[in-house]
This record gives C-alpha cells, structure tokens and sequence, in this order.
C-alpha cells in the first residue's frame, strides 16, 4: 500500500514557501537622481532595470548575493531585511517598477547633476517613471 513519505510533501511546500519570499536587495530613495550604475556591472543575474534617472532591483531575479551593496556610491542598495523604516515603501516600489522597465547590464554615465543630488533626502517626488 503506497505511504506518503513523513514529511516529503510538507518539506517541498516549505522550500517553495521559502523561494517565494525568498530575500532581495532593495534600490532606496538615495539612488533617484543619481543613477550611478556602479552596481550593474558586478550583479550576476542582470537583476537591474532601469527608469529615467532611478535603478530598481527585480526581487524576482535578485539572488541576495550582495555584491552590488559595497560598490554604490550613495549607499542606495540594502538587503530587504534592512530597509530603514522611512523607506518601506521602497520595497514595493522597486517590485512594481521592475515590471515594467527594462534590464540594464552595463555601467553608463551617471545622471548629470548626480554630484548635486547624491545628498539629498526625501527624493521620491523627483522619481521618474
Ligand atoms: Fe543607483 Fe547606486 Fe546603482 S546610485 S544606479 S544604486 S550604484
């Protein structure tokens, strides 16, 4: 008589529990209007897409991996876990957006007045989408 094994199904549930809120690095606010783009070149799953002055990180194809964190130059990329309070929001923003933007996988110019902005707090009116 066929037996489930103890725990087989529950065990496999739980891994895809697991992958689905599986950890992601998050792009904040501080990033908007600088889009440095340091951090595309070291990522190894292309997880970047870019807006107009603003990258975001596909929580889909983000591996946590954390390379890109040390490379940025206004400290814009966390992981998730870390998110300061204030910056919740990024969370879903950079989700939402990932969608619809296109994947960038290589370093360009940052956005003009980047060494202006870099800074600045409270950017998400200046965000561009
Ligand atoms: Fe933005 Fe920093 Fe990358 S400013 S584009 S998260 S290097």
């Amino acid at each position: 008589m066929w037996q489930r094994r103890p725990g087989s199904h529950d065990q496999r549930y739980t891994l895809q529990q697991n992958k689905l809120h599986a950890m992601t690095h998050v792009v904040l606010e501080s990033c908007i209007r600088c889009k440095y783009t340091d951090c595309v070149d070291v990522c190894p799953v292309d997880c970047f897409r870019e807006g107009p002055n603003f990258l975001t990180i596909d929580p889909d194809e983000c591996i946590d991996c954390a390379v890109c964190i040390p490379e940025c130059p206004v400290n814009a990329i966390v992981p998730e876990e870390d998110v300061p309070g204030d910056q919740q929001h990024m969370i879903a923003l950079n989700a939402e957006l990932a969608k619809n933007w296109p994947s960038i996988t290589k370093r360009k110019a940052p956005q003009p007045d980047a060494e202006e902005w870099k800074d600045k707090t409270g950017k998400l009116g200046e965000l561009i989408r």
